[in-house]
């Protein structure tokens, strides 16, 4: 899927971020969140518009795992395998959401819709096993509740396309 970059919307989130501490972090975070990833293209653009090394902004955007060079599902699931979710039962909670979406870790759905990671920690250890959806964290996690927060996610969706269907 092919994005169209605005490239002058970079310039302006470059702009308005240059020149404060952690420059590029926010930056890159802003882009992101605009296109869901961060498109090679983009990349290019925030180097020459902030004045810095696409070695730079590569490094930046590669040490992070919060920032994605591939496109991401509508939907983002980030699930622990640090130790101590580990132990808590990580492995069957990670088993359960690559069942539900049929995907495996570090893959989109060919809808679009959902995308899975794993990551070593999250920093929420003593509530584990720990999965991220969309942004929100969610504690203590059973295959039960991804199977619920699954179900939860897809008729959210089904919903939402009926009323967009209702209003058309
Ligand atoms: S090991 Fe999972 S949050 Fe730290």
């Amino acid at each position: 899927m092919e994005v169209q970059i605005d490239a002058q919307e970079i310039l302006e989130i470059v702009d308005k971020h240059k020149d404060v501490y952690g420059d590029l972090i926010v930056i890159l975070e802003e882009v992101q969140e605009k296109y869901g990833y961060l498109p090679e293209e983009a990349l290019r653009l925030v180097a020459d518009a902030a004045n810095r090394s696409l070695v730079d902004v590569y490094g930046v955007a590669t040490f992070y795992k919060a920032f994605s060079l591939q496109p991401r599902g509508k939907h983002h699931l980030c699930a622990c395998r640090g130790t101590a979710c580990h132990v808590r039962g990580a492995p069957v909670v990670v088993e359960e959401l690559e069942r539900q979406l049929e995907i495996n870790d570090g893959e989109t759905t060919p809808d679009g819709e959902f995308s899975l990671e794993t990551v070593s920690c999250l920093g929420a250890c003593a509530l584990g096993p720990i999965v991220v959806v969309d942004g929100v964290y969610h504690s203590k996690v059973n295959p039960a509740a991804v199977r619920k927060i699954v179900t939860d996610i897809r008729s959210e969706t089904v919903q939402q396309e009926a009323e967009t269907i209702a209003t058309v």
